[in-house]
Order: C-alpha cells, then sequence, then structure tokens
C-alpha cells in the first residue's frame, strides 16, 4: 500500500515538473513581451525600368510587393485600422512630393504569418531625379497600427519607410530585394508630424 502511494506520488510529481519543462517555453512566449510586426517592400519588383520621361508621360506605374510579417510564433495580430501607403519622391533635399496613395484593409494575422500583399499604383505625375544626382529618390510610407491578440492590451501606432534609389543613367534600383521600413529619420521632417496623442504608444 505505502509502495502503491509512493508510485502515484512520484508520478505525479514527475508528470507536473515534465509538464512545466513542456510548457515552459509557450509560458515564455506568452508571458514575454511580444515583438512588432516588421515590414519589408521590393517596389518595381517584376517590372523593367524605363526612368526617361517622354513628352506624353505624364505618370508612371509602380508595381510592389509589401511584405508583413507577424514576429510572433505565439500571439496571433489585428492590424484594426486601415494602413495607408504613400509612394512619394524627394525633388531636392528640402521637399517631398506625393506620387500616389494605397490602402490595406484592416485584417487579422495569426502566430508567425508573412502576408505578401503584391499590386501596382499609378502615380499622379512623372517623379524628377533629385536635384544634382542621377537618381531618383523614391520614399515608401506606412502609416497605421496593430494590436496584440491578448486581453487589455492597447493598439501600437506604427510609421515606418524607406527611401529607394533608382539610377536613371542606367536604370537600376540602387538596392535590390526587399527593403526594411524603419522609423523615418530626418526625412520625415519634411512631412506632417503624427498627432500627438499617439506620441506614447510608440515601440
Ligand atoms: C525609355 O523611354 C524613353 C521615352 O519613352 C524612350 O525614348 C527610350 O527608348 C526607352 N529606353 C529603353 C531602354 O527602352
Ligand atoms: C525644392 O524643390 C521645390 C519644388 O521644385 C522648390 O520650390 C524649392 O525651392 C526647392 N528647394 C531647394 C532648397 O532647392
Ligand atoms: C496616367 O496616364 C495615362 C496615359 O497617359 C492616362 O490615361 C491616365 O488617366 C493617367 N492616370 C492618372 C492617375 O493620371
Ligand atoms: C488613412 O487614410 C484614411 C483616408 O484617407 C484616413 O481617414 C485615416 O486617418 C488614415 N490613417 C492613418 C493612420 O493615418
Ligand atoms: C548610375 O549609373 C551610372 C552608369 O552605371 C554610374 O556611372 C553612376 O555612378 C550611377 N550613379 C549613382 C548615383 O550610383
Amino acid at each position: 500500500m505505502a509502495n502503491y502511494v509512493n508510485l502515484v506520488f512520484c508520478l505525479c510529481v514527475s508528470s507536473f515538473f515534465l509538464g512545466l519543462i513542456v510548457l515552459m517555453p509557450v509560458l515564455l512566449v506568452l508571458f514575454a513581451s511580444p515583438s512588432s510586426p516588421s515590414f519589408s517592400i521590393n517596389i518595381f519588383d517584376d517590372q523593367t525600368l524605363n526612368m526617361t520621361k517622354s513628352d506624353d508621360d505624364s505618370n508612371m506605374t509602380i508595381h510592389f510587393d509589401l511584405k508583413l510579417k507577424n514576429e510572433n510564433s505565439a500571439i496571433g495580430l489585428h492590424y484594426p485600422d486601415q494602413l495607408n501607403i504613400t509612394f512619394s519622391y524627394f525633388p531636392n533635399v528640402s521637399m517631398i512630393v506625393n506620387l500616389a496613395d494605397y490602402k490595406l484593409d484592416s485584417f487579422y494575422q495569426g502566430n508567425g504569418k508573412t502576408r505578401h500583399v503584391r499590386d501596382v499604383v499609378e502615380t499622379n505625375s512623372f517623379p524628377r531625379v533629385l536635384d544634382g544626382t542621377d537618381f531618383i529618390a523614391f520614399r515608401v510610407d506606412l502609416v497605421g497600427s496593430y494590436r496584440y491578440k491578448k486581453a487589455g492590451t492597447k493598439r501600437h501606432k506604427v510609421e515606418l519607410g524607406c527611401v529607394v534609389g533608382v539610377n536613371v543613367t542606367d536604370n537600376t534600383k540602387m538596392q535590390s530585394g526587399f527593403i526594411k521600413l524603419v522609423e523615418p529619420g530626418l526625412d520625415s521632417k519634411l512631412k506632417k508630424k503624427p498627432p500627438p496623442d499617439y506620441a506614447g504608444a510608440y515601440r
């Protein structure tokens, strides 16, 4: 009888620790602070570039592949608001000119999932080279928000961007592949600031 009790006790204790060991990574992921999603873009991804403007070119098309990745293997993400993506260029270092806007509807992204948005926008003008150079400095900005699928978590504001140069002499992109969207640098001062009530939500 005593042996039997010991055996049961032993089994209970070991299954408790076994369970803890198995669950530990899951618990760590759940209770550690989750990571913000990452965004990157490949513009002109499947396009032959010709940046020479002809007299009747009043606009151009920009093909792109936008990659949105939930970096968390154990938590889902909501993008509760429409994501706004803006394509623009710099005619000189003190000015930014809008070329096209693109909207992405609110959506849910499961654990560790990556979403590719491949699409095309038509610009409202033909971009010019950055003054004094032989390249066009395109800028892509993304503004939106996300929220972890976890009770009581707040909405985080996202305001990210990147610059992609295209050499007009040989029609090549100066950076190839996907470019990570990062918090705007000095150039963002050229644009309207986000509303101050979002300031606390930055990560
Ligand atoms: C690029 O476009 C310009 C104007 O439309 C044209 O004159 C030129 O031949 C094109 N270049 C190439 C390599 O297709
Ligand atoms: C930049 O370009 C804009 C529009 O072309 C012009 O109004 C402005 O004076 C330019 N600024 C500089 C510093 O060249
Ligand atoms: C772009 O240009 C084409 C032809 O030049 C024209 O039909 C079209 O309306 C233009 N689109 C925009 C958004 O200006
Ligand atoms: C995105 O654009 C829509 C319509 O232009 C606007 O109402 C909304 O406030 C924008 N979202 C953000 C986060 O700026
Ligand atoms: C653009 O391409 C030409 C020809 O390949 C090269 O000589 C020039 O240095 C390039 N410009 C930039 C800014 O890289």
